[in-house]
């Protein structure tokens, strides 16, 4: 049995974990900052690097106090190092080295993309899920507010980037989106709650790279996502209604919200069963923070072909957290993959070229 700790600071979540074996979460300890940075309208990278610095300790101790085992039983530590905001996964990685030398266990940089991904695995059988051949392969939809890619996973744990947003993330435009309404940070949340019951065909939004707008959609564009031609379209809408003055408010905000939503989920979706058909995918896992969507959850188990499996990262393992950082920290723990302690941290990192958690791999 292998106990891993896992720390997560690339943006406004300071999260610590402990995971058993990749599988089985003993803890996922969450501070969010998003009180302090929703003043900003937006994440201030040092403010959040102070702010990672002052609740690490805070939520370590309260993951070893929700697992009820001591930093004598971990056997790694592993940390997110990259991509993010570079102030705010320095304080992390740091944290995570001390760590290592006073406990005197290995160190473990992960990506975070990648832990994303692995997040979708982490409740019920999703370890065991990993194990099995027919499982592969695996179309991931990865949508966050750094993020909108579409990864294929085989079963030799071969990984390839398929496409991803040629501008915005999906996160982004919900979140710009949701800061030209006047809803908020994190928009992504505030966007679905005032677009309850709204209507969804009220306000037209454009479909970019789906092939919809009377031309052919250039075969490089395929898999690709653009969305900020759907926030500038919003824009326009928005400015339209406030000279026109033709609606309530209330109604405006709710069917302009609904229609909004609506067009970044109907090209998520179509994209992701458009991509698992053309490679043949058993398996659909959508994951990132945009994943909590309700309507993107719902969109997906509506079109999800029979013979697809589809695993939707549990809500919790969606936006940042550590578990998926422990449970993808575990196969390196396996495979004897250690950083060493001048682990770096990247803003950006290369596109992943493979995982360490296709277990049909070994
Ligand atoms: O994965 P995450 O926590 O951080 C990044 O790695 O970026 O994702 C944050 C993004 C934000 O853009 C937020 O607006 C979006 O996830 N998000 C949502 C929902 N909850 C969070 N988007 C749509 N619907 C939600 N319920
Ligand atoms: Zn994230």
């Amino acid at each position: 049995m292998s106990l891993i700790f896992g720390i997560e600071t690339s943006c406004d979540e300071t999260a610590c974990a402990i995971v058993r074996d990749g599988r089985e979460v003993l803890a996922s300890a969450v501070a969010t900052q998003i009180a302090k940075h929703a003043a900003h309208g937006g994440v201030v990278p040092e403010l959040a690097a102070r702010e990672h610095l002052e609740a690490l300790d805070v939520v370590a101790e309260e993951a070893f106090r929700t697992a009820g085992v001591g930093p004598e039983s971990i056997d790694a530590v592993a940390v997110t190092n990259g991509p993010g905001l570079m102030p705010a996964l320095l304080v992390g990685v740091s944290y995570a080295k001390g760590l290592a030398v006073n406990w005197g266990r290995p160190l473990i940089g992960c990506n975070h993309f990648m832990a994303h991904i692995y997040g979708a695995f982490l409740h019920d059988d999703g370890y065991l899920l990993l194990t099995r051949k027919e499982t592969y392969p695996i179309l991931a939809l990865v949508v966050s507010g750094g993020h909108s890619s579409l990864v294929l996973i085989e079963e030799d744990g071969k990984a390839t980037h398929l496409g991803c947003t040629i501008d915005d993330a999906a996160g982004e435009a919900l979140d710009k989106g949701s800061k030209l309404l006047g809803l908020g940070y994190p928009g992504g949340p505030a966007i679905q709650k005032a677009a309850a019951g709204g209507d969804v065909k009220r306000y037209h939004f454009p479909r970019p790279l789906t092939g919809t707008a009377g031309k052919a959609l250039a075969l490089e564009h395929q898999y690709n996502f653009s969305f900020s031609g759907v926030k500038t379209a919003l824009l326009y809408q928005v400015r339209e209604a406030r000279e026109t003055n033709a609606d309530t408010k209330s109604d405006f905000i709710r069917d302009i919200s609904a229609s909004y939503q609506e067009a970044i989920v109907d090209v998520l979706s179509r994209k992701a069963i458009k991509a698992a058909r053309d490679f043949n995918a058993h398996t659909v896992v959508v994951a990132g923070g945009v994943a909590c969507n309700g309507e993107l959850r719902r969109r997906m188990q509506q079109l999800i072909p029979p013979s697809m499996l589809l695993r939707l990262a549990e809500p919790r393992f969606c936006t940042d957290n550590a578990a998926m950082v422990g449970g993808l920290g575990y196969y390196y723990f396996r495979d004897g993959v250690f950083s060493p302690l001048s682990l770096d941290a990247f803003a950006r990192l290369p596109k992943i070229s493979r995982v360490p958690f296709a277990a049909v791999a070994q």
